[in-house]
Parts: C-alpha cells; sequence; structure tokens
C-alpha cells in the first residue's frame, strides 16, 4: 500500500425544503407524533417537490463540496454515487449528475443501500491511493420518498429524502482517511428489499398494485442486525486503524432509529454525547444519511482538527461499514 495520504477535501450537502412532520402523517396513516417519537426518535423529514429527481439533489450538494474543495467541475476525475433511487434503471445516476456539474470523467453508481456512503468513500479512498485518480466525487444521494408506500405505516414514517457529498484526495493537513471496512451478508436480503422492477420481478400491473415496488422491511428483524453489525464494524474499523475507542471524538453513525444508536453506544460504552444524531430533522436519508451527518458535524464544530471520527452504517443488504478519519 502506497503511503500516500488520502482523505477529504471538501464537503456539500443539499436537503429539500419541504418539511414532512410526524403530524403531518397522523394525517396521512394509522400513526400517532407519539408512536414516531417514542420508537424512532424522528420528528420531520424533508421530502422532494414531486418532478426532483436524486440527481438534482445530488448535483446541489457536489457543486458545494467541490467549491469547498476549492476546485472546478473539471478536476474531479471519477465521480461515484451510492443510491438506492437512482433517477431510473439506466443510465446511472452519475451520469446524469457529470452532465449536471459540467463535469467529465468516468461516472458509475454503486448499490449498498444505507451503507452507501462509507462504501463509496472506500472505493474513492483505494483508487487515489493507488495513484489512478486525483480527485473523486463520492456522493450519497436519495429521493426515497418515490420508492415508499404511503400506505404503509410502518414504513414511511422512517424515511427521508437529501444529498451529501464529499471530494476525496490526496490531504496534506487533516481530513486523512485512516482506515475502512465493509461487510454484507446476502443470507438477510429479503429483510429489507424492494422486490419488484428488476430482472427478478419485472414491473407488471400486478406488481404495482400488490405495492411491489415499495420498500419492504421486517423492522425488529433489522433492528436487531443491525446493532449486531454496528458493533462489529466500529470495533474493526478503530482496530485497522489502530485507535482505542476512547480515542473516538465523534461517532457519525446511519440516522436509522434512536434507539438503534442507543443500543450501539450502550453495549460499547461509548457515551452517547459523542454520538452525532440529526435523525430527529431528516428521517433516515439511506446512503445520504451518514455525509450529510458528517457535513452538519463539521459545520456545529462536533467534529474539528484532529478530531477522531467513525462513520459507522448498515442497511439492506444486509450491508454495513466503517471509516475512521483523523480530521
Ligand atoms: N404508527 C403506529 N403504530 C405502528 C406504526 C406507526 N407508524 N408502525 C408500526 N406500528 C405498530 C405495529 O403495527 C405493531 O402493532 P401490533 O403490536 O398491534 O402488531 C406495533 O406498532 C409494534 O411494531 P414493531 O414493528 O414491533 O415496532 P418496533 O418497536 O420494532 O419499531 C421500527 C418498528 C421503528 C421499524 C423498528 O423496528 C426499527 O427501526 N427497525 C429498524 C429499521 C431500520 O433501521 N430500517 C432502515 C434500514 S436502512 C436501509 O437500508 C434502508
Amino acid at each position: 500500500m502506497s503511503n500516500r495520504r488520502v482523505g477529504i477535501l471538501g464537503l456539500g450537502a443539499y436537503l429539500p425544503e419541504k418539511v414532512l412532520t410526524n403530524f403531518d402523517l397522523e394525517k396521512m396513516v394509522d400513526t400517532t407524533d407519539e408512536w414516531i417519537t417514542t420508537r424512532t426518535g424522528i420528528r420531520e423529514r424533508r421530502i422532494v417537490e414531486k418532478g426532483t429527481a436524486t440527481s438534482d439533489l445530488a448535483a446541489r450538494a457536489a457543486k458545494e463540496a467541490i467549491q469547498s474543495a476549492k476546485l472546478t467541475p473539471a478536476d474531479i476525475d471519477l465521480i461515484i454515487v451510492a443510491t438506492i433511487s437512482p433517477d431510473m434503471l439506466m443510465p446511472s445516476t452519475a451520469c446524469i449528475v457529470q452532465e449536471k456539474i459540467g463535469a467529465k470523467c468516468g461516472s458509475f453508481d454503486i448499490s449498498a443501500a444505507c451503507s452507501g456512503f462509507p462504501y463509496g468513500l472506500a472505493i474513492g479512498e483505494g483508487l487515489v491511493r493507488s495513484g489512478a485518480y486525483r480527485h473523486i466525487l463520492v456522493i450519497g444521494a436519495e429521493v426515497t420518498s418515490s420508492f415508499i408506500n404511503w400506505k404503509d405505516r410502518s414504513t414511511c414514517v422512517l424515511f427521508g429524502d437529501g444529498a451529501g457529498a464529499a471530494v476525496v484526495g490526496e490531504v496534506h493537513d487533516g481530513h486523512d482517511i485512516l482506515a475502512t471496512y465493509l461487510g454484507a451478508d446476502g443470507s438477510q436480503a429479503k429483510l429489507l428489499q424492494i422486490p419488484a422492477g428488476g430482472s427478478a420481478i419485472p414491473p407488471t400491473t400486478e406488481t404495482i398494485n400488490s405495492g411491489l415496488h415499495f420498500v419492504q422491511m421486517e423492522g425488529s428483524e433489522v433492528f436487531k442486525s443491525a446493532v449486531r453489525t454496528m458493533v462489529d464494524a466500529i470495533t474493526e474499523v478503530t482496530r485497522r486503524a489502530n485507535i482505542k475507542l476512547g480515542e473516538i471524538d465523534c461517532f457519525i453513525p446511519h440516522q436509522a432509529n434512536l434507539r438503534i444508536l442507543n443500543a450501539v453506544a450502550e453495549r460499547m460504552g461509548i457515551p452517547f454525547e459523542k454520538v452525532y444524531v440529526n435523525l430527529d430533522r431528516y428521517g433516515n436519508m439511506s446512503a445520504a444519511s451518514t455525509i450529510v451527518a458528517l457535513y452538519e458535524a463539521v459545520k456545529e464544530g462536533k467534529v474539528k482538527k484532529d478530531s477522531n471520527v467513525v462513520l459507522v452504517a448498515f442497511g439492506s443488504g444486509l450491508t454495513w461499514a466503517a471509516c475512521a478519519i483523523r480530521w
């Protein structure tokens, strides 16, 4: 492995303006603000206006990240978009983003659900470290609201739309990616899936009438796996980065459920004030979740120069991933 120091050169985020509160949801499905708040910690989420695609959010976040890295789109030599809500099956959302931001470079999507951003960061880090690329734009972006059954109270209260982006490149003064770790267990694929619309079950009137093109989830099973895999990911990435758990200043977890975050912190003995939380405002933004949380943690001064940071996520696949960064 080369000695090149690779890290994050710039960050960006974009959240749609429209806020959907738990009280709004009370008028749409048989739920209450009290149930959603106590079971998940979520109070509101952002939802796009009709006609807005994942690439629109991604391009807004990308432009800010490129600007904050003091680069131009012409400097970007690879675009990776992590998403489970692509604009369409083909072309990739990354190609559409490339055109929207005015870049000219290799572009592709990855599918690792809510673990998508740390998966993308690991790929970007490896490719810059190899010397093959200089500035890689890694984006986590979702319009989950297009894939949610708004009549299913067990899922529609959980998700939100948003996007975040990071430019990965060689660093000289902090922001180093110290270690990454990726995991997956395909035997648990059925716990969380959008069953129809692909080659296994192509879309038909029947699949649409049965709602098979929407997110389906066995919530309590996902909950248990989430706690177990996030503990595993934090343990492994700190071992690889050669830092002790007590030396981590800020944990940036996937924002699915406050009770999951409490359970992980409790099991590992992590003081909860070190865990960054914004799920109350945005819900679960899938691949956008960890990158938007990192963006906000930096803006709020919770991640500052020399902070040891761990990004950790889990999602459909099942997948899980972690990245250790020295800011
Ligand atoms: N409002 C009111 N009641 C509800 C709602 C709702 N929105 N949703 C479910 N209920 C009811 C259920 O019908 C059930 O009623 P019953 O006891 O009469 O059958 C009761 O509440 C309890 O349901 P559970 O599913 O057992 O509730 P639980 O405490 O497990 O919470 C939840 C459900 C929030 C989904 C939780 O299991 C969870 O967060 N799981 C993890 C989900 C997750 O993280 N998913 C994202 C993964 S990331 C990715 O890749 C997209």
